[in-house]
This record gives structure tokens, C-alpha cells and sequence, in this order.
């Protein structure tokens, strides 16, 4: 046997026992003739105590036997922490280099070693916590969807390109001189195939890939909680997938979320947050004030489509400099915005502003009361295209949001959002794309709507499409789909689609659909966001066991890479890099 305990399970009850524990030595110090030794595991950390220096070194992995006794200085903040192990045998079962980085709660290494040995920084209590985080909710998720009668199938990784928005990862085919699989983005069209093959509730915890530039909740190879069923409407989806995010909370955090979840229009969202991912943590909505502050010869707001503005809770004290900081962070091209007008409401009642010349107090005073600024508030106004500009007044709601520590991670607050317009005119292209994906059904209603060629008509039709969000971040989304062959080929025609594109890519699922679709709807989640979140961080790295850097890399296999020249004719490529 190779121990009896492991680092974490020795407590004051076990004192006077022998046992043999095996681990790595965190870190080994000598203090007045003793050696103390922190041996490691997964589980924690126990103490070991000899009079004789062993001489091992940091992570060395050692297999220990002694008695379990109780200490003199006591460490509270250890769950162990009330005894030691006096080491009676050491056995070094294997010596290591010393590492490039302490292997501590907190290390000494920047991002790129850590990532170059990220087997060592795995070692790492937080990044443990993350990934046994990780396998509870997938637990939770299985067990919870089991429960409720849904089928786990896997589907194919080798496929041809899925619309999901993003450039495709490819796969040479040697057997198929010249042709190339893509890697799926998401297994939408498969997931609905298995609806029109009568599987009725399916889910899987799947690899999507997409080609797309990096952030710090997006990776190239990403999770995803793949779930359609069959002959459902959208309130028994939000349902169904509430009821998971409930007992996830609940059984993972120990948190008791809202029953039912709130929900919010796509249009009340932007409208209000300026994002259709809004966190609703705090308020500091966004308020339409052109009937206000126009025609008052303020030719900047006279000109603008839209004219709007938020309420920041105690800033009227903003110095100039902070005020000047803020308009350049908020032109810069991340945000876009031509400038920045501001309010003060100071703590004595009266108003100061970068519009005075324009305004009289009292219109002032009107914009105040109509954004619910109060004295000691600071409002910030924008113009110009409406969506555009509530975009920008979004992006700074957030930043003071952050700034003013309103963002606590410890906080949950989901939501949907609901009815979302099936699609979105690109000027530069002069064409429609689908806001969600092209498989998404148009609302019952608003069908008359999807059949007319008038641009005006076809910016009204809303779908039947959801996104759940928490905390500002989009973790999931969905839609109830088309499951009609002429319906999807409107879809298709609409989208700019000729009828041959449309039949090459995806004549199979227009096909499916002509031998007894089922009315059908599903959602994804983004596990790796999930995860994240729920461990209170925003970046998902930490939850991926060997994720890729922000150039796509794997620093640690150093991946990608060329490959020889052989293989490369094999497949009969030519790469044009020198
Ligand atoms: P969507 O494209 O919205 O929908 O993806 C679903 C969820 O996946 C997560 N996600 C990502 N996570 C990490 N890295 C990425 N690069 C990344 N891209 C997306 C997000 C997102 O909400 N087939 C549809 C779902 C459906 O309609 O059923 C789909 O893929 O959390």
C-alpha cells in the first residue's frame, strides 16, 4: 500500500496513529535543529517533522511513515492544521528539478511559464478546485438531465461547415484527394437530425470549434451543453433548462436562484443596457432624453438620431482630470464613442455640466429627474446612432459597474432574454444574417412578416429565440427551429443564400425535413463560461485542463506546428509560408 491517508484527511482524532502518506514536498525549512516538511496532495497539505534533515527537495514525491501527533503552534487556517506526521521512514519514490515557479496557492511565475509547464501549475490548489468544480457541474448536469428523460449522444467531430457565425477549423482528407472536413462549431444541424430520427431529448457535453479571435471567455476549442428536444414550445425549453441552471446553483454553490428566472425583451435590454447581455447586478440604466435636450441649438445633440444617458451613483466629485480620462477611454476604438457630455449633480442640489452654455439649470435638472440622478450623482450623455450609441453607453455602464465595485462575482443574477429579432441588416454587405443561427424559426406571428421582400418587414420578424445570462456574460442560447423544407429554404433565400449554395451545404437537413420533421427547439450553454463563473472569475482558462493561449497556441506541446513535407504531400498540400 502505498498510504494510508491522504494530505487532507489526518485530523487531532488520529493523533498516536502510524500512517504513511505519499505526495510531493511543497516546500521543505529547517527551524532550530527540526525539519518541517509540507507534503502535498490533491486532497491538502499535512506537516511532517523530523530531527533529521532527509534532504529532499520541492516537489520531490516521497512516501512518509510516522506518527500522527498533535502540534504545538497550531494552524487554524489548515484543515490539518492541528497536527503533524513525525516522520519515522522516508522513501523518495521520485526526485524532481526544481521547478520553474512555486507550486503554491499563489505563485511567483508569470502566464507564459505557467503555461509552458502547465502540468505543474495544475498541481496548484486553485487550478484543482477549478477542474473538481468542473466535474461536479458536469455531474450535476448529467444526472439532472438523466433524470428528465434526455438521451447523451455523441456526434461526429469530422463534418462539413455549420453556420454558427465563425471561421471553421478544416481537416485535409488523404482518402479524398482536395477535399477537407470541417470542424464543427457546434453540432446543431446533428442535434436536429436526431430530432427528425425521433430521439426526442438529447444532450451532450461536447468540444465545438471555432476559428475566431480570442478573449478571455472564448477559446478556439471551447464545451459546450448541446440539448434539442422534440415537440416542445419555447416556454417548455426556458423551463426545462432553468430547472438544470436551479439545481446546478444549488447542488454546486449552494445558491438558491430566482423561481421563475426573470426575463427581459432583446429590445427592453438594449434599450436599457445597451447589450443584449445585460448585468443586472446594479442599475445605472440607459435613458432616452432627445425630447429634453433637443432644439436647443446644441447642434451636436440637434443632428443625433439618439440622444442618451446614465446615472453613476456618488461621482459628482469627478475631478477634470478623471472627467478627461474617462472621454479618452471611452474614444478609444474598443469603444468608438465621439465623445463625452457630462452632468454633475453636486451634494448641495446644484448642477455643472460640459453643456452649460446650452442649457438652463431647470433643463438640466429635467435630464437629472428623468434618468433618477440624485444629488452626488454624475450623468454621462451620448449621441448619435441609436443602437450604436446605447452599445457605447453600455460598454461605460459596465466600466462603472467595475470601477464602483458593483460587479461582485459573489453575486448571481440570471436571466433570459427573450425575443430577439431573427435578423440583423449589415450595411457594409447589404444583406441579412441571421442573428442566431439560420435554423431558427421566425415567431408563429410573425410569418407574414418573413415572406415579404420589403427590408422594413423583414427587420420586424421576432423569433422564438432565448439567450441565458448571468452576471453580463451570454452562457447560453437557443431557439425554437424551422422544421419545414420550404421554410428553411425561405430561410436560406432570405439570408442571400443562392438555391445551389444552399443545396450543396445543406441540402441534407432541407432533405430531413421532408420525411416528418417534429416541431423541435433546444439551447446550448457554454460549459467552460459556466464553470467560470460559478468559481466567480471571468476569464475560463483556469477551467480548461490544457487550454490554448491568446494566439491559439498550446505553448506547453507547442502546437500548432509544421508538419513534414511527406505528410504534407500525402494530403496534398502546399503550404505558401516560407
Ligand atoms: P452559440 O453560438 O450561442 O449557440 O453558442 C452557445 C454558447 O457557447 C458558448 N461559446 C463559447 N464559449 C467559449 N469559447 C467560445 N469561442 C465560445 N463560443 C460560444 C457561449 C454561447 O452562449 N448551436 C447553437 C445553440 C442552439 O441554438 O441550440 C450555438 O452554438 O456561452
Amino acid at each position: 500500500m502505498y498510504r494510508t491517508h491522504t494530505c487532507g484527511q489526518l485530523r487531532i482524532s488520529d493523533a498516536g496513529q502510524k500512517v504513511t502518506l505519499a505526495g510531493w514536498v511543497q516546500k521543505a525549512r529547517k527551524l532550530g535543529g527540526m525539519t518541517f516538511i509540507d507534503l502535498r496532495d490533491r486532497y491538502g497539505i499535512t506537516q511532517l517533522v523530523t530531527e533529521e534533515d532527509p534532504g529532499v527537495g520541492r516537489e520531490w514525491v516521497i512516501q512518509v511513515t510516522g506518527e500522527v501527533v498533535e502540534r504545538q503552534s497550531k494552524n487554524s487556517k489548515m484543515p490539518t492544521g492541528d497536527i503533524e506526521v513525525k516522520i519515522e521512514k522516508v522513501n523518495v519514490l521520485n526526485k524532481a528539478q526544481t521547478p520553474p515557479f512555486t507550486i503554491e496557492e499563489v505563485s511567483d511565475g508569470g502566464e507564459d511559464i505557467r503555461a509552458k509547464y502547465r502540468y505543474l501549475d495544475l498541481r496548484r490548489a486553485p487550478l484543482q478546485r477549478a477542474l473538481a468544480l468542473r466535474h461536479r457541474l458536469a455531474q450535476e448536469i448529467r444526472t439532472y438531465l438523466d433524470a428528465q428523460g434526455f438521451m447523451e449522444i455523441e456526434t461526429p467531430y469530422l463534418i462539413k461547415s455549420t453556420p454558427e457565425g465563425a471561421r471553421d477549423f478544416v481537416v485535409p482528407s488523404r482518402m479524398n484527394p482536395g477535399e477537407f472536413y470541417a470542424l464543427p462549431q457546434s453540432p446543431q444541424t446533428f442535434k436536429q437530425l436526431l430530432m427528425v430520427a425521433g430521439y426526442d431529448r438529447y444532450f451532450q457535453i461536447v468540444r465545438c470549434f471555432r476559428d475566431e479571435d480570442l478573449r478571455a471567455d472564448r477559446q478556439p476549442e471551447f464545451t459546450q451543453i448541446d440539448c434539442e428536444m422534440s415537440f416542445v414550445e419555447q416556454e417548455d425549453v426556458l423551463n426545462t433548462f432553468e430547472g438544470m441552471m436551479r439545481a446546478m446553483f444549488k447542488n454546486a454553490l449552494g445558491v438558491d436562484i430566482p423561481n421563475p428566472l426573470p426575463r427581459m425583451s432583446w429590445y427592453d435590454a438594449m434599450d436599457s443596457y445597451g447589450s443584449d447581455k445585460p448585468d443586472v447586478r446594479f442599475g445605472m440604466k440607459i435613458h432616452e432624453i432627445g425630447d429634453i435636450v433637443k432644439g436647443n441649438g446644441f447642434s451636436v445633440f440637434d443632428g443625433s438620431e439618439y440622444i442618451g444617458a446614465i446615472a453613476v451613483p456618488g461621482c459628482s466629485e469627478y475631478t477634470r482630470k478623471q472627467l478627461d480620462e474617462l472621454t479618452e477611454w471611452v474614444k478609444r476604438p474598443q469603444v468608438g464613442a465621439k465623445g463625452l457630455v457630462y452632468i454633475k449633480v453636486n451634494a448641495d442640489g446644484s448642477i455643472k455640466s460640459s453643456i452649460d452654455k446650452f442649457y438652463t439649470p431647470e433643463q438640466l435638472q429635467k435630464v437629472a429627474d428623468c434618468v433618477g440622478a440624485k444629488s452626488g450623482d454624475l450623468i454621462f450623455v451620448m449621441c448619435g446612432p441609436k443602437r450604436k450609441t446605447q452599445t457605447q453607453l453600455g460598454v461605460l455602464r459596465i466600466e462603472m459597474g467595475g470601477r464602483l465595485g458593483l460587479r461582485d462575482p459573489k453575486v448571481f443574477a440570471p436571466l433570459w432574454i427573450v425575443d430577439f429579432p431573427l435578423l440583423e441588416w449589415d450595411d457594409e454587405t447589404r444583406r441579412f444574417y441571421a442573428m442566431h443561427h439560420p435554423f431558427t424559426a421566425p415567431k408563429p406571428e410573425h410569418e407574414k412578416w418573413f415572406y415579404s421582400d420589403r427590408k422594413e418587414d423583414l427587420e420586424r420578424v421576432c423569433a422564438n429565440a432565448y439567450d441565458f445570462v448571468l452576471n453580463g456574460t451570454e452562457l447560453g442560447g437557443g431557439s425554437i427551429r424551422i422544421h419545414n423544407a420550404d421554410m428553411q429554404s425561405r430561410m436560406f433565400e432570405v439570408l442571400g443564400i443562392s438555391k445551389e449554395d444552399a443545396e450543396y451545404k445543406f441540402g441534407f437537413i432541407i432533405n430531413a425535413f421532408k420525411f416528418g420533421a417534429p416541431p423541435h427547439g433546444g439551447l446550448a450553454f457554454g460549459f467552460d463560461r459556466v464553470c467560470a463563473l460559478f468559481g466567480g472569475q471571468e476569464t475560463i482558462r483556469d477551467y480548461i485542463a490544457f487550454p490554448k493561449n491568446n494566439q491559439g497556441r498550446d505553448v506547453m506541446i507547442e502546437s500548432p506546428s509544421r508538419i513534414d513535407k511527406e505528410q504534407m504531400d500525402e494530403l496534398f498540400l502546399q503550404s505558401t509560408v516560407k
